[in-house]
């Protein structure tokens, strides 16, 4: 007989004891998992309920606000703060940290609340990137402008919202995935401590940034153009998906426009990175491994490299 599926609840009771901080990281992915289900519906009914449209404001990166991005923002806020153990939040679509003391230990979280906002127009794949970190006791956590340590980092989490609702989570150095039953409201695992492939099928970049690249940018993307097959939706989180299951590398350099690339440091790389490494992948910045970065503002941008360790390894040894 065929055993059944694990859920995320089975999941998490069998990570409960693999290390004491887990008990508090299970009510944080929780809380996650819960508000990915919620956005999930608001994005299947955008089209006929009004959702997909602007709020006419623009973020801090002068990037317009979806209305979209304002209620999943709210979502997983609320349902963060609810467990009580997040002292602060960073989100693309709040220009300040949101900061409220709590009872030690705290965690710190780094929201994407919709990362390829713009693709809800056309009903593209889009997600959500979350990073989550631990504070020591002996950090000044009373202060709104603190940003963390890498090292301090302990999961990363994403979702995707496409033709089916997709969470990955790494943490306790694995990388699962699960898909939703949505008739259940609950998350099923298909995938099982994913490594990615060492093998390289695809590369995602923006080739309309050609001519504002460097010199040496432009020869290494020529490279991989030669050699492997382009796919990019404009939704990171898709194409960084896709590439994790499939093998592949995904760019998004400096460019004129762009001199520290569009992509931010702690709500879109450093998720990202940690589950690439976890997976047997490799991230950086053309210069440096986006984890040992201490960053020094909370919506600070870098170039990234992201993607399968040989193609990666490859194309840093060409910049
Ligand atoms: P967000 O919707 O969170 O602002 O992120 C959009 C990002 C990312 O998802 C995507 O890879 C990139 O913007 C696309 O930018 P270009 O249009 O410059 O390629
Ligand atoms: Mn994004
Ligand atoms: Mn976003």
């Amino acid at each position: 007989m065929q055993t059944p599926a694990q859920t995320l609840d089975d999941f998490l009771s069998q990570i409960k004891d693999l290390n004491p901080t887990n008990l508090d990281l299970i009510r944080i992915i929780k809380a996650i998992s819960i508000s990915a289900i919620d956005i999930k519906e608001i994005i299947e009914t955008a089209p006929i309920s009004n959702m997909t449209g602007s709020t006419g404001k623009t973020n801090i990166h002068k990037e317009e606000i979806q209305l979209l991005d304002n209620s999943a923002n709210t979502i997983f806020v609320e349902n963060l703060m609810e467990t009580q153990l997040i002292s602060h939040i960073v989100s693309e679509e709040l220009q300040d940290p949101l900061h409220k003391p709590t009872n030690s230990p705290s965690y710190f979280v780094s929201i994407d609340p919709v990362d390829g906002s713009s693709n809800i127009t056309s009903s593209i794949t889009i997600g959500s990137i979350l990073g989550i970190w631990k504070l020591d006791n002996s950090e000044q956590i009373n202060d709104n402008l603190f940003i963390p340590n890498s090292p301090q980092m302990i999961a990363a989490i994403y979702t995707i919202y496409g033709p089916s609702t997709i969470l990955v989570i790494a943490c306790n150095s694995m990388v699962n995935a699960f898909a939703l039953n949505p008739a259940k409201k609950a998350f099923i695992q298909t995938h099982k401590n994913i490594k990615t492939p060492n093998e390289c099928k695809y590369y995602s970049v923006n080739e309309n940034y050609f001519l504002k690249w460097t010199n040496k940018t432009q020869k290494t993307i020529s490279f991989l153009r030669d050699n492997y097959s382009l796919r990019y939706v404009g939704s990171l989180i898709a194409d960084f998906h896709r590439n994790l299951l499939n093998g592949g590398i995904f760019l998004y350099p400096e460019n004129k426009d762009y001199p520290n690339g569009k992509l931010r440091l702690l709500y879109e790389i450093l998720p990202l990175s940690y589950i690439i490494e976890n997976a047997g992948g490799i991230a950086s910045t053309g210069k440096a491994n986006p984890l040992t970065i201490k960053p020094s503002h909370h919506h600070q941008k870098t170039p990234l490299i992201i993607g399968s360790k040989k193609i990666v390894t490859k194309i840093l040894s060409m910049l």
